[in-house]
């Protein structure tokens, strides 16, 4: 804020912020992640309203993974779309997606899918296999994806860095919009800051869509989010152990 970094900025983020989000996807994902497809937005939950914006018209047909964070699935409903869900079911004890299911449901005249993984509120995992049976259905519908992947980090097992993601597996082409936040990995809520991965063409689109909604971030925001995810990797791995320690305290205490 001292040197002066008050005004306006670029609606898609700054460059050095796109960057970073870029490099860290690519190192955490295994392929690069060009800068290009990252849309920097106001928040994870203006991640998802810009989103729906770019793909959805009034009774467009949408399906949701659910149980679901409510927000996800009002933003549709908002833009005049209708919801249909599928839920999750329990398979012992565990939260399971049926993908037969699900791919049922994902007929031809959908619009858009949206999946949560990791799950808010029920933990669940999304696998890679899943992942590409998904993605190589809805390729050959012309099916949006719309991954919320705001907990990727939030995955226990100290062997992996990430859980399962959307990012792994599309190809250049593919319909895949990954919506991803500054508040769960780095807990900088209050901040207001988080990024979209979207196919290159929607780009220009989207400066449009950010232009109408919130113009663009707050500088000292954007300062704030590139260093932490340039530099914030012990921290993120400080909460990670800090949390699945309090997972394990929790589901060995539940046990009968
Ligand atoms: C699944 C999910 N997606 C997105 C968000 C949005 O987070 P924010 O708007 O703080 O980036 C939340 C917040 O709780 C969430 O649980």
């Amino acid at each position: 804020m001292m040197a002066g970094e008050t005004f306006y900025s670029q609606n898609l983020g700054r460059p050095y912020l796109r960057q970073a989000i870029s490099d860290y996807l690519s190192a955490l994902h295994g392929r690069t992640i060009a800068p290009e497809r990252i849309a920097a937005t106001g928040s994870g939950m203006s991640g998802l309203q810009i989103a729906n914006q770019l793909v959805l018209s009034p009774g467009d047909r949408v399906v949701a993974v659910t149980p679901l964070w409510p927000n996800i699935s009002e933003v549709p409903l908002i833009l005049g779309a209708k919801v249909d869900r599928v839920s999750l079911s329990i398979v012992d004890g565990r939260w399971t997606l049926d993908v037969a299911r699900l791919l049922e449901a994902l007929t031809p005249d959908t619009r858009m899918v949206i999946i949560n993984s990791p799950n808010n509120p029920t933990g669940w995992m999304i696998d890679d296999e899943s992942i590409k049976e998904i993605l190589a259905h809805c390729r050959k519908y012309g099916i949006w994806v719309l991954a919320d992947e705001v907990y990727e980090r939030l995955a226990y097992d100290p062997a992996v860095a990430s859980a399962p993601s959307f990012m792994r597996h599309y190809q250049d082409g593919d319909r895949v919009i990954s919506v991803n936040s500054f508040s769960k990995a780095w807990s900088m809520t209050g901040w207001r800051i988080g990024w979209m991965v979207i196919p290159e063409a929607l780009a220009q689109d989207a400066t449009k869509l950010v232009e109408y909604n919130f113009s663009c971030i707050f500088e000292p925001t954007q300062r704030a989010a590139t260093k932490a995810i340039r530099e914030g990797e012990a921290e993120v791995a400080a909460m990670r152990a800090k949390l699945g320690r309090t997972r394990k305290l929790l589901v060995e205490g539940s046990r009968p």
